[in-house]
């Protein structure tokens, strides 16, 4: 099993460059299988989501023809089955936009039911909920969900919460419906207007992505698209809160500064000074961080995916410091951990209440999640001597070569594999 072995205590300076969005690529690579004719994506990150949903698309008859780590041509010419194995939703929840595609393109689709996962229940009621107001006949069987309709109608719809993966579900299904959808209440992220965008690029007619209504007319055909995905709104918060908790003087290149709205503004609340570039910010962190309150919200609100990286700067910040969790319900799992490296914090319900200390030191602890790791990373750059990390294969799930980049900025972090492994990283950074 691999683990992150991580000396603390460095100033992180100088660049990293941020990849392709995880999330716009989870979707725009499901949508890519709505024509029969080739597709060519770029910037896509090289990380085991990714990987993961090509296995799956590839599984159903998806011609998979990965030109470079960041580049892969589709053809969804050749789609023997519409039904998703088990094994894919198990490892990748988004494997339920193949749910949304096919069913558009195919009007029938089988797709296991995902089941919680490490921050919460997450439900899909509301996607269900627009394939049925597509006029989508939908039921549960063996495990799975099972959507299939004679027609699919456009509908007016209206969305009880903000929700990213139904927004994305039901415009894919809608962009082949016969007529006009309204999608009421949409999710605005930016990887909503990137899925619209490639959509769009293959001939769909959808507007208004990235505002609260998403207009859709039905189109019967999609054609070939050469797309590049958008940056990774959250792995470059995820860097500029490792300099912020470093007190380090960290550029981070290859990002859109407008997606890092509240991410920047939460930097600047707690001490740090940030320049804003046309494709690069440049977080220059204080000696010591101030506390801040924060609420995690929809975009263009504090994402939850970056809740867990303020929470550590914030256990290292002068005084306490709320943290609000309005999305998921288990995603403060991370604190437990943080507590053994000395951080002190109290969890009410969806409230953090987390007071800082001036000193975190190195502990052996394990990543609960995805994010949560990555924070978990950051909080042992910034302690005293030696962090061991476990479990790293959900970091792996969405940060590519993340010990790598970090490294690269003057992280001691290696990824090890064995105790032998982990002696001699111990033994090379005394
Ligand atoms: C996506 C992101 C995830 C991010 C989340 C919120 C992907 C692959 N994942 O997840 O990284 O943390 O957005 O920004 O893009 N809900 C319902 N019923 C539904 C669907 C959602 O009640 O049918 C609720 C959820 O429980 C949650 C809220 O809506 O409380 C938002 O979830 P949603 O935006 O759907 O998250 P995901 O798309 O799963």
């Amino acid at each position: 099993m691999e683990q992150y072995i991580i000396k603390g205590g460095n100033e992180l300076r100088g660049e990293v460059e941020i990849g392709g969005a995880k999330n716009a690529a989870l979707g725009i690579l499901a949508a890519a299988i709505m024509t029969d004719e080739e597709v060519l994506i770029e910037n896509l990150p090289d990380v085991r989501d990714v990987n993961v949903m090509l296995e799956a698309m590839s599984q159903i008859g998806v011609k998979v023809d990965r030109v470079s780590s960041h580049s892969v041509i589709l053809c969804g010419e050749n789609i023997g089955d519409v039904n998703i194995e088990y094994e894919y939703i198990k490892k990748i929840r988004a494997s339920y936009y193949l749910l949304g595609a096919l069913l558009g393109k195919y009007k029938k689709a089988e797709v296991p039911l995902p089941g919680g996962c490490n921050i919460g229940s997450r439900p899909i009621d509301l996607h269900l909920k627009g394939f049925k107001a597509l006029g989508a006949k939908v039921s549960i069987r063996n495990g799975s969900i099972c959507a299939e309709a004679e027609h699919l109608r456009g509908c007016h719809l209206f969305l009880d919460t903000v929700s990213v993966g139904a927004t994305i579900n039901i415009m894919m299904a809608a962009s082949m419906a016969e007529g006009r959808t309204v999608i009421e209440n949409c999710a605005k992220e930016p990887h909503v207007v990137d899925v619209a965008n490639f959509l769009n690029s293959m001939g769909a007619n959808i507007k208004g992505a990235g505002t609260d209504v998403i207009r859709i007319v039905g189109v019967e055909r999609l054609h070939k698209t050469e797309y590049s995905i958008i940056p990774d709104q959250i792995e470059a918060g995820t860097f500029m809160f490792a300099a912020a908790c470093t007190h380090g003087d960290v550029l981070v290149k290859n990002v859109i500064p407008k997606h890092l709205e509240a991410t920047i503004s939460k930097l600047l609340e707690i001490g740090c000074r940030v320049e804003e570039y046309d494709t690069a910010v440049r977080v220059i962190a204080p000696k010591r961080l101030s506390c801040a309150n924060v609420k995690t919200l929809p975009y263009p609100g504090y994402p939850t995916d970056m809740q867990p990286q303020i929470g550590v700067a914030l256990a290292m910040a002068e005084g306490t410091s709320i943290v609000t969790e309005s999305i998921f319900e288990n995603r403060f799992k991370y604190l437990d951990e943080l507590a053994r490296m000395g951080a002190t914090s109290k969890v009410e319900g969806n409230t953090a209440i987390i007071t800082g200390s001036d000193r975190l030191t190195g502990a052996r602890v394990s990543a609960p999640d995805l994010r949560a790791g990555a924070a978990l990373v950051i909080a042992g750059l910034a302690a005293e001597g030696i962090t061991t990390i476990d479990d790293i294969v959900y970091i792996q799930r969405g940060y590519e070569a993340f010990d790598e980049k970090l490294r690269g900025i003057g992280a001691q972090i290696e990824c090890v594999s064995s105790h032998r492994e982990a002696r001699k990283f111990t033994l090379k950074v005394g």
